[in-house]
Order: structure tokens, then sequence, then C-alpha cells
């Protein structure tokens, strides 16, 4: 983006190259796009001081949620910040194909083993690629389609309903505007819909729309409320908005529902977000909640017509199969010795048994055989371990096989992954903690182990000299202390059918 920056084959050649995390890419595909506009990069940290503190950037362009880039600290300390040479980053996409360059103009460490990395980014390598490319539009592009005249922007992150439908027909009659859809495609929208499918369902709806224009963004939601507005509005704004149809709950049914006139929504210094129209909430009490919806799909139930256009119900169906179609990640968790295996390996029979499903166990011990090869025990090792599991079990789930995996997994942040890893796929996550005390393991002690690491033999033992994080966030708890197997497989087994993942005829089975 900054004019003027030539840089020499060789010097892109020798840079070194970095994969930013999949939001940041997405950060980094807005900034390239003009989406961001006036930034041009990623914030220095003169830049995201000033953003905390004064809403503007260091050089006094307005501006209010930070957009930063964090590489591993070996990678930023390589630079030479003043010699424009040798300040280089070339930054790749997940396939390593790279994308941009980012002239390293600060680097301050962040956290352990991690800096934050500033500077201006320029494009290179050919744009890219990804389902529905083509509506990708840049902000310059989108602006030189629109017609004269006022423009009402949507940011659509679910799909649309009537109520939604009528909502959006209804701002823009009021306001004399053309519609502009904006769909947010950086990840996972918050109804668990993979981008691809968003963009099916909200095009779907196009023939209930009044003349609209329809735009891919890859922005990524915030952990933080107003930030997510704020970035919302400006990005409108760069697409030539004029207004904005509120953000966050509007389209979800609840919350209020107000058109923010550019001006008031662009800067928010003064803290003004006055409303300029209410719309009138006519349709509210017929809206199903989003939940609502979730369940009708999840049990594999038509979506009423008088709700959701056919069309859009469809692409929704097809989208989010009933749970006993959809793929499904089980994950039992626990010390050695608790039965996580043994109860794992019942329910993958009994379910192998009834034929509905395909299944894969991911046994601890043979993934350490077969997956995780030459890891030992160290938590980084343990992380790695479980995030080749969640990796693998996700792509299963992808495919709508279940993948049944009991590895101890003692951390919780490898678990949150693994579960956030099934559902970017689509599928569900159902964690099983196997809670039976270490009293119980240790007596049971199959394999010997927790005997060699009372006796100083081994270190590092779960529950023994090495961490275990007790779930908080399990959906089903078993302790095996006083249950048969069979008695636990069953508990499983009715969790699943309790919850629509398999058909209740299992039960007969066995
Ligand atoms: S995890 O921590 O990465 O989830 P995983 O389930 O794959 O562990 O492997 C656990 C199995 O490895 C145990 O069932 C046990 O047989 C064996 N093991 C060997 N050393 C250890 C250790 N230090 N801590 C726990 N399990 C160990």
């Amino acid at each position: 983006m900054s004019k003027g920056w030539a840089l020499p084959d060789e010097v892109l050649r020798d840079a070194p190259t970095y994969t930013p995390r999949p939001y940041e890419l997405a950060d980094l595909e807005m900034l390239l796009s003009g989406a961001y506009a006036p930034l041009t990069g990623f914030h220095t940290r003169a830049d995201l001081e000033s953003v905390r503190v004064n809403a503007q950037l260091a050089d006094g362009t307005p501006w209010t949620v930070p957009i930063t880039l964090e590489v591993p600290t070996e990678i930023a300390k390589q630079f030479d910040l003043t010699n424009p040479l040798h300040r280089v980053l070339v930054l790749t996409d997940p396939e390593g194909a790279p994308i941009a360059a980012l002239d390293v103009a600060d680097v301050w460490p962040t956290r352990e083993g991690y800096s934050g990395v500033g500077g201006p980014v320029r494009r290179i390598g050919d744009g890219g690629h990804g389902p529905f490319r083509r509506l990708r539009r840049t902000p310059e592009e989108v602006r030189s389609l629109l017609p004269p005249g006022r423009v009402l922007g949507v940011f659509a992150d679910r799909p649309l309903h009537r109520p939604q439908l009528a909502q959006i027909s209804h701002g823009a009659r009021l306001l004399s505007a053309h519609l502009l859809v904006l769909i947010p495609v950086g990840d996972v929208g918050p109804d668990g819909l993979p981008p691809e499918a968003l963009v099916r369902a909200i095009f779907a709806a196009r023939d209930r729309m009044p003349p609209a224009t329809l735009v891919a963004v890859p922005l990524v939601r915030r952990s933080n409320e107003v930030h997510d507005a704020l970035l919302r509005a400006r990005v409108a704004s760069a697409y030539g908005a004029t207004h904005l149809l509120s953000t966050g709950e509007t389209l979800s049914g609840g919350g209020p529902r107000v058109v923010i006139p550019r001006e008031l929504a662009y800067d928010n210094r003064d803290g003004q977000w006055r409303a300029r129209e209410d719309i009138p909430p006519r349709n509210r009490r017929l809206a199903l909640r989003p939940d609502e919806i979730d369940d009708l799909l999840n049990r594999g139930f038509p979506l009423p017509e008088w709700h959701t256009p056919p069309a859009v119900a469809k692409e929704l169906a097809r989208a989010r199969p009933p749970r006993r179609h959809r793929g499904l990640v089980l994950f039992f968790t626990g010390l050695s010795g608790s039965g996580k295996s043994t109860i794992a390996r019942g329910v993958a029979d009994a379910l192998r048994e009834s034929g509905e499903r395909t299944i894969t166990l991911l046994d601890g011990d043979v993934v350490r055989r077969e997956l995780s090869a030459g890891l030992g025990f160290s938590k980084a090792d343990r992380d790695l371990n479980i995030r080749r599991i969640g990796w693998v079990a996700a792509e299963i789930a992808r495919h709508r096989g279940v993948a049944i995996c009991c590895p101890i997994a003692p951390y919780a942040e490898a678990r949150a992954t693994a579960r956030a890893m099934a559902h970017a796929a689509g599928g569900g996550f159902v964690l099983v903690y196997v809670s039976t005390p270490l009293e119980v393991c240790e007596q049971r002690d199959r394999k010997g182990l927790y005997a060699k690491a009372r006796a100083g033999q081994i270190r590092g033992m779960t529950g023994i000299d090495d961490p275990y994080e007790v779930p908080t966030d399990a959906d089903l708890v078993i302790d095996t202390t006083n249950l048969s197997v069979d008695q636990a497989v069953d508990m499983v087994l009715q969790y699943l059918i309790d919850h629509g993942w398999v058909e209740p005829r299992l039960q007969a089975i066995g």
C-alpha cells in the first residue's frame, strides 16, 4: 500500500516468511483491499497506545480498534529497522503462498516467545483463492457499482429469515436507500455456519430483498462487541454505506433496531451513537430466536415457511443437517486408568453395530504410535498431540463421520481448541469427562505407570507430578469407580440419543 515502495526480488526472496493466524490473515486482507482505509498496515506500538488512549493513530488519523500482528520473537529479532532491505517480512497464507510484504517499522515484546510487529503492508502474489473469491470485491469496486444516493449497509452474519428481510426492506424503504449486504466470511458465524454456507443462505434470500449489492468481507469478530460495532461501521463506510442497520443483535431477532447515520457511527470520539430512526419492532414477536432455529435444524424439523423462505430453509438444512447425520467429535478426557479407552471402545462398538454411522476411534495409545510418534509428555508435546487429534477428528466430522478420541488431554486450552476445530468444520463436539479419582486409577494401575511414578522411575505422570485441569465445560461426567463398563457405555449412548446425535433405536441393540 505504501507508495513508491519497490523491493528487489531478491529482498523478497531472502526475507523471512511467516503465516499469520487466521484472524490476522483476515485483517491483512482487509488492509490490502482498502476496507480498513485509511489504515495501510498493522499498528505500531505508538499507534496501539494512541488508539487506546485517544481513538486515533499516532499520526492523528481517527481509528478505534487495534489491528495488530504478532510473530514469534525469533523471527522478529532478525530485522534491522534502520535498513529498508532488512526489515521486510513476507506474510503467507496457510499453504505458504506469499500474500503480502510487511515493511517492519516497529517490533516489541508481547508475551513469552512472541513479539508485536507493525508497519505498512503491500500485496504480493496473485490475490489468493478460496470459495466465493469473486464476491470479495474491494471497497473501491463496490463503491463504483453502487447507485448514487443513500446506501443502507447491513452486516448479514446470520441467514436472513422473513422477519429480518422485512426489517431490512423497511429500513431501505424508510431511507429510500439502495441495500448493501456485507457478508462476513472471515470465520465461522455466530450460528456455527461455515462462511460458504452463510453466503449460500444469504443469496437464497436475494429475491426477497429490495435492489441490493452483495459483498463477502473477510471481517472476523473480535471478542469485544464495541470493537465489532465500531469496526463494522468503519468497514461499511469504506464500502460506500451511508447508513448502517445496527449490528450485533439486530439480525438475531432481539435488541434495539436502529439506523445509525454514518456520520455518527463513523466517529465515536464523543461517545455519541444517536439513533436516527427506530425501526418499529412489529415483527419481533414473530421471529424465532437463533437457538429455536438451531433446535429445529438439529432435530431435522423443517423451518416453518411463515418464518423462513423455502430456498433459505433448504440451504440451512444442507449446511446444518440433523444431528443424527452431522459429524461429531466425541472426546473423552480423564486420568490414565480412568476408563476412557474402555468406555470409548464400548461406545464405538455399539455405534458400529448399528451401522448408521462411520466411526473412527482415535485411542490415546494408538494415536501416540501412529500420529504422534516421537512426542513425549511435556506440556508442549501434549498440546501438540491434542492438536493433531483435534485436527484429524474435525476432518472426520467435516465428512459427517463420528470421531471418538480418548487422550488424557490434561489442558483445558488444548481441549477448547479441539472443540473449536470441530465446530469450524461444521461438526458437533461432546466432551465426556471421565472423572474417576486418582486413588482409583492408581489402584487399578493396569500399566504399572503409577507405581513407577511413585517410585520416581518416571517423571511428569499426569495426576502425580504433572497437572490435570478438571474440565468446567464437560457435557457429561462419568465416574467409573462404582460402574460396570456396560453402565458407563450406556450413559454415553443415552446422552447421544437424548441429544439427537444417534437414532433412539440404538438402545435396543446389544
Ligand atoms: S496426553 O497428555 O497427550 O493426552 P495421551 O493420552 O496421549 O496423553 O497418552 C497417555 C498415555 O501415555 C497414558 O495412558 C500412559 O499409558 C502413557 N504415559 C506414559 N508416560 C506418561 C506420563 N508421564 N503421563 C501420562 N501418561 C503417560
